[in-house]
């Protein structure tokens, strides 16, 4: 019998990373999953392993978490079977580019803007309301170390997981009388496809991100955003910060050499 058995979590951007971590863990305590992200082909792959090993559901569309109408219609949309969600994993997020707000590229802004704060509005937008008419419901945010410490170069992103961490803040006072825990999960280095991505697909500066210490992974944050969703239901864990144990702060790393 699993801790989470006939629970129904939505997790956004579980094609890698921290998300597709979080989709494996919360099978293995027998929760139904609905998975999202913009590559399918990835989702369709991890949909048919989870479905295989674990029994469960798995319920998975594309989603570009940017497209308010998108997000709307698909949320909205949901067989009545799915309705009933009972966990939101608000995951998608990425970092693009690296430099001074005097160098820096509007569309990477832009990225980072639409995707970590606005996307996370709009999806949580279309699925609060399905939670506060049952009374009952938990709200995960990934935040981030950069939500709390702005650190050199980091501008655009850190003020993107500030918002993160505000919006969790408000989003708890917001459904204080409705029954619903809010946790906002806040890593430092988190080895997954992130570094990649933010730089571009530039393997050898995404490798020197992680150089010398033994980084946090994908499976190490799963096993916290389901320590946070499977306390009682009257305990709501606030925050995680979580950094490997080489990590000090967002801009204090200890690396061998
Ligand atoms: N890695 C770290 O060091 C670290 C530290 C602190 C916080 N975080 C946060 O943790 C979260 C997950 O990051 P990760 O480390 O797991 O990175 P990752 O391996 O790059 O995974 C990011 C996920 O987000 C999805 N995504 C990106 N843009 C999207 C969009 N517009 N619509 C829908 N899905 C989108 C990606 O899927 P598709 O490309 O298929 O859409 C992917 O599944 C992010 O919010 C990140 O800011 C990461």
């Amino acid at each position: 019998m699993g801790k989470l058995n006939n629970k129904t979590v939505f997790i956004t951007g579980a094609s890698a990373g921290i998300g597709k971590a979080c989709a494996v863990s919360f099978a293995e305590e027998g929760a139904n999953l609905i998975l999202s992200a913009r590559r399918k082909e990835k989702l369709d792959a991890l949909s048919e392993n989870i479905k295989s090993k674990y029994g469960v559901k798995v319920y998975s569309f594309e989603l570009d978490v940017r497209n308010s109408e998108k997000v709307k219609e698909k949320i909205l949309s949901l067989p009545d079977e799915w309705k009933q969600i009972d966990i939101l994993i608000n995951n998608a997020g990425l970092a693009k580019g690296f430099s001074k707000i005097n160098d820096g590229d509007i569309e990477d802004w832009e990225a980072m803007i639409d995707t970590n704060i606005k996307g996370l509005l709009y999806v949580t937008r279309y699925i609060l309301p399905l939670m506060i008419e049952r009374k009952e419901g938990h709200v995960i945010n990934l935040g981030s170390i950069a939500g709390h410490q702005v650190y050199p170069y980091g501008n655009v992103y850190c003020a993107t997981k500030f918002a993160v961490n505000s919006l969790s803040e408000a989003i708890r006072m917001d459904t204080l009388e409705n029954n619903i825990r809010v946790t906002n999960i806040a890593p430092g280095l988190v080895k997954t496809e992130f570094s990649e991505v933010r730089f571009n697909g530039d393997n050898e500066r995404a490798e020197n991100v992680y150089k010398g210490i033994e980084p946090l992974t994908g499976e190490d944050i799963a096993d916290l955003v389901l320590f946070a969703a499977t306390r009682k239901s009257h305990v709501n864990i606030n925050e995680i910060v979580v950094t490997p144990t080489a990590q000090a702060s967002a801009t204090q790393v200890f690396r061998k050499e």
